[in-house]
């Protein structure tokens, strides 16, 4: 290589250096929750709040259909729960809680996303007597699903 190439390179890697370090920062994968509901779904509302308590910042739409929310974002229908939310790639079903939330993206697997089936008794947004325990199951776009963590009451 020779001198002026050498100098070039050096230059325009100086360039890219800088015109990236102007960007504007990006939003944290967490600081950026978009959640899906029903006008009407109170558990949804009070599951958004317990994501805001947690650190997330969350914008919420209300929408008339949430099933074709489930399925343009690919949330299998059997995983299906009240709300769904995006954050970044991924896609968090039903009453989730924030911990689990945040140790999945923290982990970022090869995953579509996560989801807590239906919407049992304990959950977070879905408090009440007698709770029990549920999974939190991964999804992939495939239909594969496993057990992400098993939570406990
Ligand atoms: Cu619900
Ligand atoms: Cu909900």
């Amino acid at each position: 290589m020779n001198m002026k190439k050498l100098l070039a390179g050096i230059l325009l890697l100086g360039g890219v250096v800088l015109v990236m370090s102007f960007r504007p920062a990006g939003p944290d994968t967490d600081a950026d929750m978009h959640v899906y509901k029903t006008a009407t779904c109170g558990c949804c509302a009070k599951w958004v709040d317990h994501m805001r308590a947690a650190g997330f910042t969350v914008s919420v739409e209300n929408v008339m259909d949430i099933n074709a929310v489930k399925r343009r974002t690919g949330v299998p229908l059997d995983l299906g729960s009240c709300h769904t939310a995006v954050v970044g790639d991924y896609v968090i079903e039903g009453h989730v809680p924030a911990r689990v939330v945040r140790a999945f993206l923290d982990e970022a697997p090869a995953a579509l996303g996560i989801a807590v089936p239906g919407m049992p008794i304990g959950s977070p947004g879905m408090e009440g007597p007698n709770p029990r325990p549920y999974d939190v199951l991964a999804f992939d776009r495939d239909g594969n699903r496993g057990v992400f963590e098993r939570v406990e009451p």
